[in-house]
């Protein structure tokens, strides 16, 4: 990033420095793991490349891997990390794919679907992209319950927000897990076969502020507060760590909950 860098492009990176080792990594080298060998690989909502990179050794010879998002900015870092001459990065709507009938042998959407506006319209264009046989792999978060360090700083964010004013959109990440819903979402939009599993990891950091800071500084909350005024937000961080560390202990330690979905 240059030193002239947008505010959106700061957003990308601390999301990427500050909360991409913690809630990110793990589940991203397990995503990879489930992806069968391919010649031409879709991924959906690549972000900063966090499963771009560990999809690599899923490339058949002299195949490809086109990592698409909806968000510049965030490509724009994962572009900065790989550099590899079988990946592609292009910007692209999953609601509205720029791509032919039956064009790739697989896709990969880890922690995207919980923000389709229209899903059933996204998943018929993932069913249309995708060649017969192939396997759409989709990641989304547990609940609150089985995640609950997601909600902190939107906790401690509120803290200091009047009623009118209290942010929600970081629950949104953890709104889409129920298996009936997802299964009969993928269904309805013309896959054939839906099978689930849940992935339960550790979730620890030793970093409780950084964490915070990602959050306040990488993620829907940083705009949900700048569109309240509020750009200075050292002090919600200081407090924010300060209950992390309190609710999770210093490591931080608590469970984190997957939900896999597989459809073809
Ligand atoms: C939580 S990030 C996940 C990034 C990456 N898959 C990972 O697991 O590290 C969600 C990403 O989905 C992208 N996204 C949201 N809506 C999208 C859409 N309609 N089409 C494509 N990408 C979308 C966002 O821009 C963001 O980069």
């Amino acid at each position: 990033m240059s030193a002239s860098a947008s505010p959106s492009e700061h957003v990308a990176v601390n999301y990427d420095a500050l909360m991409g080792p913690v809630m990110f990594e793990a589940y991203a080298k397990e995503t990879a793991t489930r992806i069968p060998p391919s010649r031409y690989l879709l991924e959906i909502g690549a972000g900063t490349g966090r499963v771009t990179a560990h999809l690599l050794s899923k490339i058949a010879e002299g195949g490809r891997l086109l990592a698409t998002d909806l968000n510049d900015d965030m490509l724009e870092v994962a572009m900065a990390k790989i550099k590899d001459p079988r990946v592609i990065f292009a910007v692209a709507d999953a609601h509205d794919l720029p791509y032919d009938d039956r064009e790739f042998d697989n896709i990969v959407c880890q922690y995207v679907a919980m923000f389709f506006k229209d899903r059933g319209l996204a998943y018929s264009e993932f069913k249309r992209v995708l060649k017969p046989g192939g396997s759409l792999v989709m990641a989304v978060w547990g609940s609150t319950t089985q995640n609950p360090w997601g909600t902190v700083a939107q906790d401690a964010a509120n803290h200091f927000l009047p009623e009118d004013q209290k942010i929600e959109s970081m629950s949104k990440p953890f709104s889409y897990c129920d298996e009936i819903e997802v299964t009969a979402d993928l269904y309805a939009a013309g896959f054939e076969k839906v099978s689930t599993d849940w992935v339960h990891k550790e979730f620890r950091t030793d970093k409780a502020r950084d964490f915070m800071e990602g959050m306040f500084k990488g993620s829907l909350l940083t705009s949900a507060l700048e569109e309240r005024g509020h750009t200075d937000v050292e002090h919600m961080i200081d407090f924010a760590a300060q209950k992390f560390r309190e609710k999770f202990g210093n490591p931080a330690v608590s469970t984190m909950s997957t939900l896999y979905i597989t459809a073809r």
